[in-house]
């Protein structure tokens, strides 16, 4: 085999490119219905929801507008500390819109809920949240999450936008990894 094929490095697809593309549309049809008559602002968080965004964003039938956000949490290691840093602010005005916070993954939470916080104290008509994939640890925070593609295992996945050292962002499902690539 192929010593740089990125499938060898994956251990087990947990969601397939037509689970998740069912479920983006799923979603994108209710959304469509909750904001009957008004505009979206759907706010991408980078890198991870750069997948998610593309694929909400063409399955919506909405006016939606689209801006991004880059956050970095602060923390000792993998653990998310809900200290959050803005590394790359939105270009648009918040003030009497209402936004759809987009993420690839809900892990701990702490940061969507700061930054569920961070722009309402905007002047935002209404914030909400949209997450592909959440943890059953982002039940410890009390978050409202109005929209969520599916619920997974506590374990850490690639594809579909996220990755491991930069790396598996690109696949169109999501999937585990072997343990060869991080042992
Ligand atoms: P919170 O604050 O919810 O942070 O703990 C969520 C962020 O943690 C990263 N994360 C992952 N990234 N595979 C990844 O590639 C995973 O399984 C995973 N779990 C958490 C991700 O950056 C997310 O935005
Ligand atoms: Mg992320």
């Amino acid at each position: 085999m192929d010593s740089n094929d990125v499938q060898a490095d994956l251990k087990h697809v947990l969601y397939t490119k037509e689970q998740i593309q069912t479920r983006i549309a799923e979603l994108a049809a209710q959304i469509d219905k909750d904001y009957e008559g008004r505009d979206i602002l759907i706010v991408g968080v980078l890198k991870g929801a750069v997948m998610v965004m593309a694929d909400l964003a063409r399955a919506l039938h909405s006016h939606v507008s689209m801006d991004w956000m880059a956050v970095s949490s602060y923390g000792s290691g993998t653990q998310s500390s809900g200290v959050v840093r803005i590394l790359k602010d939105l270009d648009t005005d918040l003030m009497g819109k209402d936004v759809l916070i987009v993420e690839d993954i809900i892990d701990s939470g702490l940061t969507l809920s700061w930054l569920k916080s961070n722009l309402e104290s905007r002047g935002t008509a209404s914030v909400e949240i949209c997450t592909a994939f959440r943890k059953p640890t982002a039940a410890k925070v009390e978050i409202d999450v109005k929209y969520v593609g599916y619920d997974i295992p506590n374990e850490f996945v690639v594809g579909y936008g996220l990755d491991y050292a930069e790396k598996y962002r690109n696949l169109d499902f999501v999937g585990t990894l072997a343990p060869h690539v991080y042992e």
